[in-house]
Parts: structure tokens; sequence; C-alpha cells
């Protein structure tokens, strides 16, 4: 009952996924990756095939290309499978620190409006850590603030770069965050923010989540300053219910609670746009130091396979799934290094593909 809590939500705009359904398998775009993501993809590919997933894989490279202009670009190709399937498995991108081709993630979330970006950090069952009883989900503003992607040398020695915060975009995210927050009969939504200095920018996103949140009387609405709320959550993370943040602090908060779980090798997330299209990816990057090792942890990648089978509206399968990624948690005889375990990925996965059988 790890992701299925999530949901209802998520596949409220997936219907016609189900309404094509005549027995035919699901197309799912996947998008293996660079680093760890080969490796932990094909552990879910396993995996998926062994539990009988009716759905047919179409892997796309979206290694970058030289386009006319000289940037660097995700090959124009590479997208027409994702046009066509509306739904997809994303391995993590290499993104090159300062020099190079820009964000892939960035460019996939703005190709197919990917619009909210949501990270369940729930507790594993089987695997204690300092914190217990964790519930939080952050909803992540994904199009906008700091990733707009709006850099410039003003002179040599000085660089700007543009937070952009849109009326259309905080309205669009604080109400999928209360939709969700209603559907899921949650308590509480958190609008995350710094408005004390970003005055403007944090301002108007704040505002907009207030005004949203009168729509909503039974969910209780909080604000807190991002800096406040990350030593309180550092204290007390049972105090957090769903957090709606714009697109940087989200990203690192999310970060911060999965590490309250365990780590990043066990956080899914799903990018969701409208009308069901949606990427679901792990939290973590490529992780370089362990890649092409077999040591990689791929539960982050399998959970976010799940969350796209509840999304996909099957959720017999992706609970039979979950119950024995969670029951190979809990025997603790098969983990990776990460989990404190000398398991490979591929002991890990035949763990898994062995407790599917049970
Ligand atoms: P990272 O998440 O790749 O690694 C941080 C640490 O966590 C490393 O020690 C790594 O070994 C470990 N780790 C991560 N995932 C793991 C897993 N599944 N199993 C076991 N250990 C795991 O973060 P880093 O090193 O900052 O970024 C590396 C690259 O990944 C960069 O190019 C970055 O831009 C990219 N990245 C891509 C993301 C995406 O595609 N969504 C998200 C975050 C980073």
């Amino acid at each position: 009952m790890w992701t299925s809590r999530y949901a209802h939500r998520l596949s409220q705009g997936s219907r016609r996924f189900l309404s094509s359904a005549s027995g035919e398998n699901i197309k799912v775009t996947l998008f293996p990756g660079d680093g760890i993501g080969p490796e932990i993809s094909s552990s879910v590919q396993k995996i998926f095939s062994v539990a009988q997933v009716p759905i047919t894989w179409e892997a796309v490279d979206v290694t970058p290309v030289k386009s006319a202009s000289g940037k660097f670009i995700i090959p124009p190709e590479s997208l027409e499978p994702m046009r066509r399937t509306k739904i997809g498995l994303k391995g993590p991108l290499a993104t090159p620190i300062g020099k190079g081709h820009q964000s892939l993630n960035l460019a996939l979330r703005k190709a197919f409006s990917l619009y909210a970006n949501v990270r369940p950090c729930k507790s594993v069952q089987g695997y204690s850590t300092a914190y217990d009883g964790v519930d939080i989900v952050t909803i992540r503003e994904n199009t906008e603030g700091e990733y707009s992607g709006i850099e410039h040398e003003v002179v040599p020695g000085v660089v700007q770069s543009i937070k952009v915060i849109t009326e259309i975009a905080s309205n669009r995210v604080a109400k999928f965050a209360f939709d969700f927050a209603r559907a899921q009969g949650r308590r509480k939504v958190t609008a995350v923010h710094k408005s004390n200095i970003m005055r403007m920018s944090d301002g108007l996103f704040l505002e907009c989540c207030r005004k949203m949140s009168e729509q909503y009387p039974e969910i209780e609405f909080g604000e807190m300053y991002l800096d406040t709320l990350c030593m309180a959550m550092v204290r007390d993370p049972k105090q957090f219910d769903v957090l709606v943040l714009p697109n940087l602090y989200g990203d690192i908060l999310s970060d911060l609670c999965a590490g309250l779980i365990g780590g990043l090798g066990l956080t899914p997330s799903g990018n969701i746009g409208a009308n069901g299209v949606a990427i679901f990816e792990a939290v973590h990057g490529t992780a370089p130091d362990i890649a092409g090792q077999d040591k990689a942890n791929p539960t982050a990648l399998l959970l976010s396979g799940v969350m796209m089978l509840h999304h996909l509206r099957m959720h017999d399968i992706a609970q039979k799934i979950e119950n024995a990624i969670f029951k190979t948690i809990t025997d603790g005889k098969f983990l990776t290094g990460d989990l404190g375990g000398k398991a490979t990925c591929s002991d890990y996965t035949k763990a898994i593909c062995e407790n599917l059988q049970i």
C-alpha cells in the first residue's frame, strides 16, 4: 500500500489508456538514461516481465546531438515515441556542469508540459532509519522558477540568472496540490516559500496558494519559510503532510525528504502534465561513482514504475510488485550497498522476481 495511496489522483487523467484496452499491451516509452540508468532500467524490465505486466516498452536514446545552430539538443525523433504513448518511464540523465548541453530533464518536462512533480516520501516497511512514520508528499512546480534556463553574462565576471514565476503556473500547481490532497483524504497542504526575500516572485506563488486554499475548506492550509521548514523537518518530519513548492525549493527539499526514509535509492517520482501525460522517474541521478558495477539499487525506478502502473489503473499488478519489493527489503538478505547490504543489483532483482512467484 505504499504508492497506491497516490494512485487515485494520478490516474484521474488516465482513463483514455483504459478505454483503448482491448487485450492489447499498452505502449510505454522507456528512457534508459545514463550512468546506472541502463542497469536499473533493465532490472525494472525483468521484474515487469516476470510479473507479466501487459505493457510493451519502446526504448529511446536521448543522447544529445548537435543542432544546426551549434547547440546540443535531444534528437527530435527520439521524442516521437513519447508523443505517441503519452506515458514514459525514465532513468537518470547526466547534465554537464557549466558548459555543454542544457539539462535534458528540463527539456523533456518542457516538451510535454509536465507541470507537477510528485514525490512521495514514506517510511519504507522493513527498513528502519532515524525517523519513523514519515509520510510526506512534495509537489514541486516543474516548469519555471530558477530553472527557466534564462542566463546571460552581463559583463565579464558578472552573470545573471532569471527566476520566472507566473500566476498561471503557480495556480496550476497549487490546484494540483489541493486536488491531490482532497483525493487522498490528506489533512494539510503547506506552501513553502521565501517571500520575505523574494517578495514579488515567491509572493505571487504564495498568494496563488492562499487563494486556491479558499476553494478547499476541508483541507488545512499552512505556509512556511523554506529555511524554517528545513529545521522543523529534521526535528520532526511527522508534522508535515503535503508540501507545495516552487521549482528549486522542491528539488532540494525532496532530496532531504528522501534522506529521511533511507536515501535516494528508494524514492520515486512522477512528472504529471495535462490529460494523463506523465513521465515517471527515480529522484536520484546517474550515480557515476557506481555506474557499470552492478551495485545500483533499482528500487526508486521500480517504485516509479509502480506509480506508473497505478496511473494506468493497473492497481492489482502494481500492488503485487510493491509487495515483492518490500518483502525483499524486509527479508534483508539481498540488500544493495546503499541499504547496508552486499547484494548486487542483479541479486536484488532476482530476489524480487522470486518473491513475485510466492
Ligand atoms: P546522484 O543521485 O547521481 O548520486 C548521489 C549519491 O547517491 C552517489 O553517491 C550515488 O552513488 C548515490 N546513488 C544515487 N542513486 C543511487 C542508487 N539508485 N543506488 C545506489 N546509490 C545511489 O547525484 P549526483 O552525483 O549529484 O549527479 C550525477 C549526475 O546525475 C549529474 O549529471 C546530475 O545532473 C544527474 N542527475 C540527474 C537526475 C535525473 O535525471 N532526474 C537527477 C539528479 C541528478
